[in-house]
């Protein structure tokens, strides 16, 4: 039975979900959050959608048997393929947030003729989703897309921040495909950690847009409407499982999480 006890599962390949699951703490203080990173198949932007949806269907199912109230898909590349999955699998007590329909919602306050650039992994780029939802809200927006393999792991590999991000994204941003918008989705969940760095590369020119805040606003939405929400103001243990252990992943869960945080690997059977 879903109830307020339980924790918001959470998962990702590896630390961008961090981003999401740092958004729905500052938003839902009092709710325990059960993260699973997929460190072991990272990224999941090279990976087919097959496989992807067979990652997500496992970690879904692992983290419903801990007893999740609310999964959250907190990877562009994984709600692009196989969140249709994830809902079935999960049945109607239990919503499914992805991290893609907030981001399209936001765009609905925007004018009609807005200029969309989207970067994000092959995975999520070549499922088109983003084109075809953001044509669906405004018909007379041009989306243009682009294919940006490198930035995930670059965040995952811990070298946000330094040269290397910095040439890579100027390679990206520079690239003729994204050129004249008035607005950039970062829609993979490890870029925000590389969103000042972006933001410096315009200079004010282009709103830069990621999800997180967004989706945290639509898990606290879906806790409202399934009346589980914690009740309790007292303190709320979370977990964070890693397929396998990574340096990276642990001093990012630190980072956004500090205290005395304990990684726990959990392998799981695909
Ligand atoms: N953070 C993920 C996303 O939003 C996946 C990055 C990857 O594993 O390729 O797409």
């Amino acid at each position: 039975m879903n109830s307020g006890s339980g924790p918001i599962g959470i998962f990702d390949s590896g630390i961008g979900g961090l981003t999401v699951a740092s958004s729905v703490h500052e938003l839902l203080p009092h709710e325990a959050l059960l993260y699973y990173g997929d460190t072991l198949h990272m990224p999941y932007g090279e990976k087919s959608q097959k496989s992807i949806e067979q990652y997500s269907l496992r970690i879904a199912e692992h983290l419903l048997e801990q007893g999740a109230k609310v999964l959250v898909i907190a990877c562009n590349s994984a709600s692009a393929t196989a969140s249709e999955a994830v809902r079935r699998l999960a049945g109607e007590s239990v919503p499914v947030i992805d991290v893609i329909n907030p981001a399209i919602r936001s765009l609905a306050k925007m004018k009609q003729d807005l200029r969309v650039g989207v970067i994000g992994t092959k995975a999520t780029i070549r499922s088109q989703v983003y084109p075809d939802r953001i044509s669906a809200l405004l018909p007379a927006a041009q989306v243009k897309c682009l294919e940006t393999p490198l930035l995930a792991p670059i965040v995952e590999e811990g070298l946000a921040d330094g040269p290397i991000s910095r040439e890579v994204l100027r390679h990206y941003l520079g690239h003729p495909t994204i050129q004249d918008i008035d607005c950039l989705i970062l829609a993979c969940t490890h870029y925000p950690l590389l969103q000042s760095e972006v933001e410096a590369h315009y200079q004010g020119r282009v709103d830069v847009l990621d999800s997180a805040g967004l989706t945290a606003q639509a898990v606290q939405e879906a806790l409202k409407i399934t009346g589980t929400a914690r009740k309790s103001d007292g303190h709320s243990a979370h977990r964070f499982l890693v397929s396998e252990h990574t340096a990276a992943f642990a001093e990012n869960a630190q980072r956004f999480f500090g205290g005395d945080l304990q990684l726990e690997e959990a392998r799981l059977r695909v």
